[in-house]
């Protein structure tokens, strides 16, 4: 059983899908592990210590994956990085499936087997091999530290001789993971914290982490959590009537921090160019959604712009800020995963195909996109 571990090709992506640590356990499990040169260096891995851990380095991707059976990357390959690559070979990062069939299309006719990570079903079982937890909340977190060093007054409020500074006012729109980690982070800068969410379970969850919650929680509300945990689209009259309770709420904030996300569909727009005018020179948005067209109208993703005073940050790859950390948490997720996979006594990697884990994840087998969602 061999293992690449591939160096990323987008400039904007300095994680890697494996660290030292899960090299070795890779290898305890009876694999020969390849690392591409280089492809720890933005996230302060050397080839060294990747040697020091027991694997080979290559200089390039092909060499890595001579003979290769696994490929682990953080982003999906394109086909052309995989030429050469073995029949079967089981590729796995983050595929970024949705509105991708053409490179979906191209991937399996290499005759890879490709897992999309982030289509881990959110079960008890699988929790250890969860990167959009891992990563959102990593970005949660990063998100509130960089609205801190955005925004030009204090988070806690202070007492000095000189006088009151007040506690800065945050408000966190979405409250999954990131959200979440986002609230208990601007809790600890001593901010008061505000936050909201369309899913009832998460009312619970905002008061016990010390903030208050605000929404529209009407029977469409009770109503607004899918089977697998996500939020569903809402109506054209709930979006009116959250815009309108949310709109005062906002002139009132100092900082805002978004992250409402559905499944599939682009970023919900919760925060209008208007709500962005009525807030005092100085604050801060941070829109985590930026990646997937945003939460604020008025955010360009991968800049941070200034409107009528206001800070936009149009963040891209939060988790990627924090590599070190972020290629950690993801290698552990991808160990998790595929260690399901070994055969403890054969050493053989082989692939349930009957495992739910393996059914939710695998996009392509035998030259075709199997998962019809994504297929052209
Ligand atoms: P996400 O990244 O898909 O969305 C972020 C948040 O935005 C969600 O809380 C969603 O309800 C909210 N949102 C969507 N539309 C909105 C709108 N119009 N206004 C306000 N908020 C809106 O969510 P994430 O972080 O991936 O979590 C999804 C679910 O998965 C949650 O129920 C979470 O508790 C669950 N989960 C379960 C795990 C497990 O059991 N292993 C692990 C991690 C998460």
């Amino acid at each position: 059983m061999r293992i690449a571990v591939l160096a990323e090709t987008e400039a904007a992506e300095p994680r890697v899908a494996a660290t030292p640590e899960t090299v070795k356990k890779f290898i305890s499990l009876g694999a020969e592990v390849a690392v591409q040169a280089g492809a720890g260096r933005a996230s302060n891995i050397s080839d060294a210590d990747y040697a020091a851990a027991g694997a080979r380095i290559d200089a390039g991707a092909a060499q890595a994956l001579a003979d290769a059976d696994i490929a682990l990357r953080v982003r999906r390959p394109s086909a052309t990085e995989l030429a050469g690559a073995k029949q079967n070979l089981a590729v796995f990062a983050i595929m970024d499936p949705f509105g991708n069939a053409a490179a979906l299309t191209e991937l399996a006719h290499t005759g890879a087997i490709a897992f999309a990570m982030e289509l881990m079903p959110r079960i008890t079982r699988a929790q250890s091999m969860d990167v959009l937890s891992s990563q959102a909340n990593l970005a949660g977190y990063r998100s509130v530290i960089d609205a801190a060093a955005e925004y030009g007054r204090s988070f806690p409020m202070m007492m000095t001789a000189a006088g009151t500074v007040p506690a800065a006012k945050v408000f966190i729109m979405g409250v999954g993971v990131a959200g979440l980690q986002a609230i208990a982070t601007a809790r600890r800068l001593g901010a008061i914290v505000t936050a909201t969410d369309v899913r009832p379970a998460t009312k619970e969850q905002v008061e016990s982490l010390g903030a208050k919650f605000l929404a529209v929680e009407n029977e469409e509300f009770q109503q607004a959590q899918t089977a697998g945990g996500y939020a569903k689209e809402m109506s054209p009259e709930y979006q009116k009537a959250q815009a309108e309770l949310t709109a005062s709420h906002i002139a009132k904030q100092d900082v805002v921090i978004t992250t409402a996300l559905i499944p599939g569909r682009p970023a919900p727009k919760l925060v209008s160019a208007e709500m962005v005018r009525s807030m005092r020179a100085g604050s801060v948005i941070v829109d985590l959604a930026a990646e997937r067209g945003g939460n604020c109208a008025l955010t360009r993703p991968g800049e941070t712009i200034v409107e009528d005073g206001v800070k936009i940050v149009g963040a891209l790859n939060l988790a990627g800020r924090m590599a070190s950390t972020a290629s950690s948490l993801y290698a552990k997720n991808l160990l998790a995963f595929i260690e399901t996979m070994i055969a403890k006594e054969t050493k053989q990697f082989s692939i349930n195909w009957d495992d739910e884990l393996v059914k939710a994840t695998a996009l392509t087998r035998d030259g075709a996109v199997i998962d019809p969602r994504f297929a052209q």
